[in-house]
């Protein structure tokens, strides 16, 4: 008899940080998008979106992104912006679902802008860390449509008080509480479980 049993689950979402994606809109505005799929190699982060999204339509269009780390605290403002599309054409199946189309995310969820340094879209102010950068390239994922999105970092800023004591450059990951979605629901982190050995390494060599 096995430890494990087959299952054949309709998504893989095992947890990963929330972004609020910022994207520009085609009369100049930000659109903003929350999701989950996101990784991070060196400077380069890769996002997986829907390619009915308005987010799809702006990066193609106009290849410029902000990624907004919300931390733990702002998760009902996260929440707001569930079930919303910029996108007013918006897809049956989203219909279906129960979206609705909203033009202005930051005063939905009750966000504020905050002009970002490298790209045209806004940054959102209450997020403690933004992250800018350029679409270095599009990758269709196959049906349903999917995009991944690699993006090239041009810029990082966060609220001082997340920086290690000493290091004018290094994150205190004993600060950071992001804020986690697992499958459908949100979470935050637990405290540090055990020492690191990959820490041995100094973080200034993966510069
Ligand atoms: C917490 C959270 C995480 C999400 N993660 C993703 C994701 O990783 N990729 C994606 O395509 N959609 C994700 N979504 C759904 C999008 O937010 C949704 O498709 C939205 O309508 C896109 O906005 P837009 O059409 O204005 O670009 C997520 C939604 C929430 C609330």
């Amino acid at each position: 008899m096995g430890t494990h049993v087959d299952i054949d689950p309709a998504i893989l979402y095992f947890g990963t940080p929330v972004v609020l994606l910022s994207t520009l809109n085609e009369d100049g505005t930000t659109n903003l998008m929350p999701m989950s799929s996101v990784f991070w190699l060196g400077r380069t982060a890769v996002l997986g979106i829907g390619g009915s999204s308005q987010t799809a339509r702006n990066v193609r269009e106009r290849p410029e992104i902000v990624l907004n780390l919300p931390n733990v605290d702002l998760v009902t403002q996260v929440d707001r912006l569930a079930l919303t599309t910029g996108n007013a054409a918006m897809s049956a199946a989203k219909a279906e679902r129960g979206y609705v189309h909203v033009s202005d995310k930051y005063a939905h969820a009750g966000l504020t802008a905050y002009g970002s340094d490298t790209v045209l879209p806004t940054s959102v102010t209450e997020c403690p860390v933004h992250i800018e950068g350029t679409v270095a390239a599009l990758h269709d994922l196959g049906e349903p449509k999917l995009l991944a999105v690699e993006v090239a970092v041009t810029a990082v800023r966060v609220a001082p008080e997340l920086r290690l004591d000493g290091h004018d450059h290094r994150i205190d990951p004993d600060r950071w509480r992001p804020l986690v979605m697992s499958f459908q629901q949100f979470y935050g982190l637990g405290e540090r479980v055990h020492p690191s050995r990959l820490a041995s390494i100094d973080e200034e060599l993966y510069r």
